[in-house]
């Protein structure tokens, strides 16, 4: 049986991937995660009976900690999803993110270097260190154009900034050190579990409450939308069949207006709440000053990730929508307990 040690599996993406990696295989998952205010283990509830999930709360920056996880659990790859990850509120206190983006993936890589050079020459040959990254360190498109694998980098936001870092520090654990590393660069997922601070939950929940749905600037700004399971297959593939060294990219080909995902969520929720006294929810739609230094466009071009690892997107953008809406509509509960915490679906990052 193979052990992963998956950090931040407490989280939107992580907490899914942990669902799917030990629904689909026979793995163990060591999972490290902080629990700051975006981790939840309500997310991670139906795995409370799985001996084959071992939840450590901790930090990704604590090397003794992470040393001991590698050799106590003779784990044979590391996923790491451990981030501060929201742009808002990196813009409001960057220092987490250097601390946990930067420092934390360093001293993940330092001990996991470590560990993996005391491993027998097959093991050695098999561990992996998949590292997660965003779209967002390309910088922003113009109308045209796609982010591919060799985009320059050119992070505009405190949050990009930092990704960016730890994707430099990725790459140099592999050119310098020879760890096999692997990096994904993934663009705007959506789906269960996700913290009501980003667009989609917090547009469902505010919409059901009948509150304004801020719209920042004139809710142009487009992003390209993958549905999360997408994502989490797309990262159980390169785990599995992905040359060390190499980068690849995930997109969900759908690229969407902040405007047009607010439109379609609205219409969702008029089919689905025909006696809503807040009905039509468009008419909710407020528009806000924009996020300093938004981005205007981001778009990805998978092709290597679909030639090369054979993957595909099984969701379209408006059956992930459908999924989405009905998966919160169905777990207030969930939302109300993450909610529960000192975030209050207020505006953050407006400088
Ligand atoms: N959400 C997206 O659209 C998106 C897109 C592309 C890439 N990513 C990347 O995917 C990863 C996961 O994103 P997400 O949206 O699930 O984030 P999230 O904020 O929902 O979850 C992050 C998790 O990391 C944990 N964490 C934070 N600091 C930690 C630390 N120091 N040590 C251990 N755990 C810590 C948190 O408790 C939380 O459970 C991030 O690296 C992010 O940059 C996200």
């Amino acid at each position: 049986m193979q052990t992963l040690l998956v950090t931040g599996g407490a989280g939107f993406i992580g907490g899914n991937f942990v669902h799917h990696i030990l629904q689909q295989t026979d793995m163990r998952v060591v999972n490290l995660d902080r629990l700051t205010y975006a981790g939840n283990l309500d997310t991670l509830a139906a795995l409370a009976a799985d001996p084959r999930h071992i939840f450590v709360q901790g930090d990704i920056a604590d090397a003794a900690l992470v040393e001991r996880l590698l050799r106590e659990y003779t784990v044979d790859a590391v996923v790491n999803f451990a981030a501060e990850s929201h742009v808002d509120r990196s813009i409001d206190g960057p220092a987490e993110f250097i601390q946990t983006n930067v420092v934390g993936t360093f001293t993940l890589l330092d001990r996991a270097r470590a560990y993996w050079s005391t491993l027998a020459p097959a093991a050695r040959a098999a561990f992996r260190f998949l590292h997660v990254s965003t779209d967002e360190v390309y910088g922003s498109l113009g109308p045209t154009g796609l982010f591919t694998e060799t985009t320059p980098y050119a992070p505009n936001s405190p949050y990009s900034a930092s990704k960016a870092a730890s994707d430099h520090l990725v790459r140099a654990w592999f050119h310098t050190y020879g760890l096999p590393v692997l990096t994904t660069n993934c663009s705007n997922n959506y789906g269960p579990y996700q913290f009501p601070e980003k667009l989609i939950p917090l547009m469902i929940l505010k919409a059901q409450a009948g509150e304004p749905l801020p719209i920042y600037g004139d809710g142009g700004n487009i992003r390209d939308w993958l549905f999360v399971l997408d994502h989490c297959r797309a990262i159980a593939r390169v785990l599995e069949a992905g040359t060390p060294g190499e980068v690849y990219n995930v997109g969900g080909n759908s690229e969407r207006t902040n405007l047009q995902v607010v439109d379609t969520l609205c219409t969702l929720l008029d089919e689905r709440l025909p006696n809503s006294p807040h009905r039509p929810h468009q008419q909710l739609k407020t528009f806000v000053t924009d996020r300093p230094g938004h981005d205007r466009r981001y778009a990805i071009d998978a092709t290597k990730l679909k030639r090369e690892l054979g993957w595909e997107p099984l969701e379209t953008f408006e059956s992930g929508m459908q999924r989405t809406v009905d998966w919160y509509l169905e777990n207030p509960a969930w939302c109300q307990r993450v909610m529960d915490g000192s975030y209050r679906g207020e505006r953050l990052g407006a400088c």
